[in-house]
């Protein structure tokens, strides 16, 4: 029998830099209920949201992922022509082909890297980081380029007032890379398909076509509130447990930004320690999906409340439904 040759492996990956885009735009809660029965207090009372940001109509994933990724190259001291894959989690990317990332790598310059994105909703960012760690580790690659960018604004039906107000956009874009020490916990995972309807965008996009009536975002919104109650808390202490550590090692606590009811839950659960900080982006950011955990750790790093070489624990949780969970070191 043939033996293939295997990429020689590198011992241990770990996120070498971090850069987000936030659109200039900030639109209130005021702002949304001109459009739908509701108000500030409600909105900031069941879901923590202040405010969040738009992108304009001339800015969209690939533009905001772009801008994102810069950061993140500066920050990791990488240039474009070094990363082998640029990968975007997205679910608002303009076309259904060609991916968002092949229009990054080539707005980046990344000539020498493969791209492809990766569809994993509001775990897109947590799926990426585990696909990009082993890629590293088998020596498929050796510095990856991770992009959670939405413009989550242009599938929204701002008359639903079950998700006019929740979700916004942004990006935020990771260097994945060779490190001494691994930085990357184990990546707990999976996938529930028969809770599809849960959070959907209908109608499909060859019936929309058809009707001219385009596909928006609708989401049984208990149905994902106590799913993600349920059963996150247990996720995340999967993902502490297989990397060895406990909620003493953590310095902070960066779930994705659904709703702080759920976040304030889950620290329940959890037991975190006084010491640990837990990421409140959502209170200006509102939920941007795949963009959310990135976002919300470039804010506490940006507010010096997370320094170099301190572990977070992540978890991305949302439509499929799909989740995602690790500790990672901070680049
Ligand atoms: O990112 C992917 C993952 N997504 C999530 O994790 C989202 C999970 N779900 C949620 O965060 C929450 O379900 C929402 C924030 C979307 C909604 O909060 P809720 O506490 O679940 O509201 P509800 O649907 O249970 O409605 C409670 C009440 C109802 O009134 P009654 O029947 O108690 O009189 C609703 O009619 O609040 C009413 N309501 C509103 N009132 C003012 C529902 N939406 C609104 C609104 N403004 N926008």
């Amino acid at each position: 029998m043939i033996t293939l040759n295997t990429p020689a492996p590198i011992a241990h990956a770990g996120i070498l830099g971090l850069g987000v885009f936030r659109p200039e735009r900030v639109v209130t809660n005021d702002e949304i209920c001109l459009k739908i029965d509701s108000n500030d207090e409600w909105i900031q009372e069941r879901s923590g949201i202040i405010e969040r940001r738009h992108a304009g109509a001339n800015e969209h994933v690939v533009s905001m992922a772009t801008a994102a990724a810069r950061k993140a190259l500066a920050d990791a001291g990488i240039t474009a022509e070094q990363l082998d894959l640029v990968m975007v989690a997205t679910v608002t990317h303009r076309y259904q082909t060609p991916s968002a990332s092949v229009e990054v790598a080539a707005a980046l310059g990344a000539v020498n890297a493969a791209a492809t994105d990766t569809s994993a909703a509001c775990a897109g960012f947590c799926y990426g980081l585990g696909i990009a760690d082993g890629m590293i580790r088998s020596g498929v690659a050796k510095y990856i380029l991770l992009i959670g960018a939405e413009k989550l604004s242009e599938i929204v039906d701002f008359e639903d007032r079950g998700t006019a107000f929740l979700f916004a956009d942004g990006a935020g874009a990771v260097i994945v890379g060779p490190t001494e020490a691994q930085g990357i916990g184990p990546t707990i995972w999976g996938a529930d398909g028969t809770q599809l309807d849960a959070i959907i965008m209908e109608p499909d996009v060859f019936t929309a076509e058809r009707s001219g009536k385009p596909s928006v975002l609708t989401m049984q919104g208990q149905q994902v509130f106590r799913w993600a109650v349920g059963q996150m808390g247990d996720v995340c202490a999967q993902a502490m447990a297989a990397a060895g550590v406990t909620v003493n090692d953590l310095a902070a606590f960066v779930p994705h930004q659904a709703n702080n009811r759920i976040t304030d839950a889950l620290i329940k659960q959890l037991n975190l320690p006084d010491h640990v900080v837990v990421a409140r982006d959502i209170q200006y950011s509102g939920n941007t999906s795949a963009a959310s955990v990135p976002l919300a750790l470039d804010r506490l790093r940006e507010n010096s409340e997370v320094k170099s070489g301190d572990l977070v624990l992540m978890v991305g949780f949302g439509a499929g439904l799909v989740h995602a969970a690790q500790v990672a070191l901070v680049p």
